[in-house]
C-alpha cells in the first residue's frame, strides 16, 4: 500500500507583546531613527509585529505552537517519532533547537534536528518530514517554524527594522493512506548570498564580523516574486493540477505587494490567498504554518481544501508544497 504524508493538525504562537507601527515609530524616535505608520504600511502592508521578550527563544515560541498543533492532531508528544525545526534564530549554535523544543516538550527519544534555509524553511522542512514519512522513517513528525528575528535587527536600520517580528507556528503531519501532500519543489542559488544576510559568526566562541540582518530590498523583491511563481507553477505540474484548482494559496509573508504580484501571476483573486503579514510582520521560517493555521482557526481554511504553500528567502532558497488538507 502505498503511504503518503498528511497535515493532522496547525498550531502557532505569537509572544504576548505587540508593537503597531506607531509603537515601533515612537520608540525608533528616542533614538534618532524616523519612520512613520504611512510609510510601513504603503510599502509592506504591514501594521503590526509580536517581539519576544528578552528571556524567550526560539524554543519557546515552538513549544507553544507544538502543544496547539499536537492538541488540534489529537497526537500525544510521546508518539511523535520526528521533529524539524526550522529557524535561522536557534537558541544556541548547538544542540538544535530541535532538540532543546523535544525536551520541553516531553517527545524524548525521537529524531529532532534543525533546517536552515531563512525563510523557505518551513517548505524545506515540510517537504523532508514527507520525504521520511513516504520512506517509512517516521511516522508521526512536528514541522516547526519559528524565529526571534527580533534578535537580530539592526534597530538603526529603518529600511529592515520594520519588516519583521517574532513567532512559531507548527504542523502534525503522519503517515496516511490518502494524501495529504500531492508535490514539492526545492531550489536554492547561493550565488544571491550578499542580498539578504546575517554576515557574523562565531569562532572561538566570540562573534565575529556583523550579527545583524542585512538586506538590499529592491534586489530581494525582483527576484522573490518571479522565484515562487516558478516554484508554485512546478509543484502544479508535478501533481496534475492547475492554479484554478487552489483553494487557497498561502505564500511567505515578507511584504504585501509580493504576495500581491504572486497571486496576480497565478491569476488568483486576492480572496484566495491567506494574508497575515499585517499582523505579523515578516515571521521568516515561522510565516508560513502562522498564515496556515491563522487560515485554519478563522475558518476558512477547511479540510479537503488544496493549499498551496511557498516561501522564498535568504539564500537565496525558494519552494513550494501543493497539498490537500
Ligand atoms: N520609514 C521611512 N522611510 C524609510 C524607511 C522607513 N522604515 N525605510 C527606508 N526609508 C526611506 C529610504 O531612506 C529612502 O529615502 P530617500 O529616498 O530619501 O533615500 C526611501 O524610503 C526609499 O527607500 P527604498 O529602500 O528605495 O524603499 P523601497 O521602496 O525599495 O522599499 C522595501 C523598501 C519595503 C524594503 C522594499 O524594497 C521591499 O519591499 N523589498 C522586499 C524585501 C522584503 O520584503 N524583504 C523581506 C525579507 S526577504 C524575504 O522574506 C523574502
Amino acid at each position: 500500500m502505498r503511504i503518503f504524508s498528511r497535515i493532522a493538525g496547525t498550531g502557532s504562537y505569537l509572544p504576548p507583546r505587540r508593537l503597531t507601527n506607531v509603537d515601533l515609530a515612537v520608540e525608533l524616535a528616542a533614538t534618532g531613527v524616523h519612520t512613520s505608520d504611512d510609510w510601513i504600511v504603503e510599502r509592506t502592508g504591514i501594521r503590526a509585529r509580536h517581539f519576544a521578550a528578552p528571556d524567550v527563544c526560539s524554543s519557546d515560541l515552538g513549544t507553544e505552537a507544538a502543544r496547539r498543533a499536537l492538541l488540534a492532531a489529537g497526537v500525544l508528544a510521546k508518539d511523535i517519532d520526528l521533529i524539524i525545526v526550522a529557524t535561522s534564530t536557534p537558541d544556541m549554535v548547538f544542540p538544535s533547537t530541535a532538540c532543546i523544543l523535544q525536551n520541553k516538550l516531553g517527545a524524548n527519544g525521537c529524531a529532532a534536528f534543525d533546517v536552515q534555509a531563512v525563510c523557505s524553511g518551513f517548505i524545506y522542512a515540510l517537504t523532508i518530514a514527507d520525504a521520511m514519512i513516504k520512506s517509512g522513517a517516521a511516522t508521526k513528525a512536528l514541522v516547526i517554524g519559528a524565529e526571534v528575528f527580533s534578535r537580530i535587527l539592526d534597530f538603526e536600520d529603518r529600511g529592515t527594522c520594520v519588516l519583521f517580528g517574532d513567532g512559531a507556528g507548527a504542523v502534525v503531519l503522519e503517515a496516511s493512506v490518502t494524501p495529504g501532500i500531492l508535490s514539492s519543489v526545492l531550489h536554492a542559488d547561493g550565488k544571491h548570498v550578499g542580498i539578504l544576510c546575517v554576515p557574523g559568526q562565531v569562532s572561538g566562541g566570540a562573534i565575529l564580523g556583523d550579527p545583524l540582518l542585512k538586506m538590499d530590498g529592491q534586489a530581494v523583491f525582483k527576484l522573490a516574486v518571479g522565484l515562487l511563481d516558478g516554484a508554485a507553477r512546478a509543484a502544479l505540474i508535478k501533481a496534475g493540477k492547475v492554479a484554478a484548482d487552489i483553494d487557497w494559496l498561502i505564500p511567505h509573508q515578507a511584504n504585501i505587494r509580493i504576495i500581491q504580484s504572486t497571486a496576480r501571476k497565478l491569476k488568483l483573486s486576492m480572496d484566495k490567498v491567506i494574508v497575515t503579514v499585517d499582523q505579523h510582520g515578516n515571521t521568516s521560517a515561522a510565516s508560513i504554518p502562522l498564515a496556515l493555521d491563522t487560515g485554519v482557526r478563522t475558518g476558512k481554511v477547511k479540510p479537503g481544501q488544496l493549499l498551496m504553500l511557498e516561501g522564498v528567502g535568504g539564500g537565496f532558497t525558494w519552494g513550494a508544497v501543493l497539498l490537500q488538507l
